[in-house]
């Protein structure tokens, strides 16, 4: 073979394999250890890790093969119970297992959302916290051809939820934060119903919450304007609990 053709192939297997994948790595800036969960959506098909623990102030990366969407969040307060069951007490996805195996957190907890592009085309992110807060993360892409800006929500949530709305733990230190649509499940907090449009479903003042706390994230459904954030050219990302 030439050697131009040999560096053609090479190339082209490079671009196949390179090109249409993203490393995520996932820190833990928290003091404590998380269990970051990941579920795969819209059709496509769950990561080579949908769960694993996660030690302080360490990082581990997943491959994500793209087109994807999905999202990943962190699960805490977890333990094995003496039958070998494992469960969480904020984030838990019912599998029993580390793994979550195409199950979803049960909510509240803060979630890193994204849609991949195939091929470098434009990548969608953002950091919701439609159903609630957990925890402090932020998405920092890396690479990338255009101003791939960074999301976050900074803030402990936590320090400022309404009474009602918190999760406690057995100490009764807040653990996570329901948002509004998930405590008090009316249509007006969940742009349901004759709410189901951005002009019928305003910000509340519980929503507003949590805006005031995290600018740049989701606060209830319909906070698309100042909560999605777009990279093209095929960037990696980083994802930091307690960043
Ligand atoms: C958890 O995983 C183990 C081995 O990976 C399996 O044997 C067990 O059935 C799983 N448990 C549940 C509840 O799915
Ligand atoms: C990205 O960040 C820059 C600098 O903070 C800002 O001027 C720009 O509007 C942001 N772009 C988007 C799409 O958020
Ligand atoms: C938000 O508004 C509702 C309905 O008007 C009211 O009952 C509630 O006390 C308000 N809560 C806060 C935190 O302002």
């Amino acid at each position: 073979m030439e050697v131009a053709s040999f560096l053609a192939l090479i190339l082209s297997a490079l671009f196949l394999s390179g090109a249409n994948s993203a490393i995520f790595t996932f820190r833990n800036n928290c003091a404590f250890t998380i269990w970051p969960g990941t579920l795969s959506g819209g059709g496509t098909p769950q990561l080579s890790s949908t769960g694993f623990e996660l030690a302080p102030y360490s990082s581990s990366n997943l491959d994500v093969p793209a087109p994807w969407s999905g999202r990943f969040w962190a699960r805490t307060h977890c333990f094995t119970d003496p039958s070998g069951k494992f469960s969480c007490v904020i984030g838990d996805c019912g599998s029993g297992n580390i793994s979550c195996n195409g199950a979803g957190a049960n909510p509240p907890v803060s979630l890193a959302e994204f849609t991949l592009a195939a091929n470098g085309g434009k990548d969608f992110y953002d950091v919701s916290l439609v159903d609630g807060f957990n925890l402090p993360l932020s998405i920092t892409a890396q690479g990338g051809s255009e101003s791939c800006n960074s999301t976050s929500c900074p803030a402990n949530v936590n320090n400022v939820c309404p009474q009602n709305f918190a999760v406690k733990g057995s100490d009764g230190s807040v653990l996570a934060c329901k948002s509004a649509c998930l405590a008090l499940k009316k249509p007006e907090y969940c742009c349901t119903g004759a709410f189901d449009t951005p002009q019928k479903c305003p910000p509340t003042n519980y929503s507003k919450i949590f805006k005031g706390q995290c600018p740049q994230a989701y606060s209830y459904a319909y906070d698309d304007q100042t909560s999605t954030f777009t990279c093209s050219g095929g960037a990696n990302y980083v994802i930091t609990f307690c960043p």
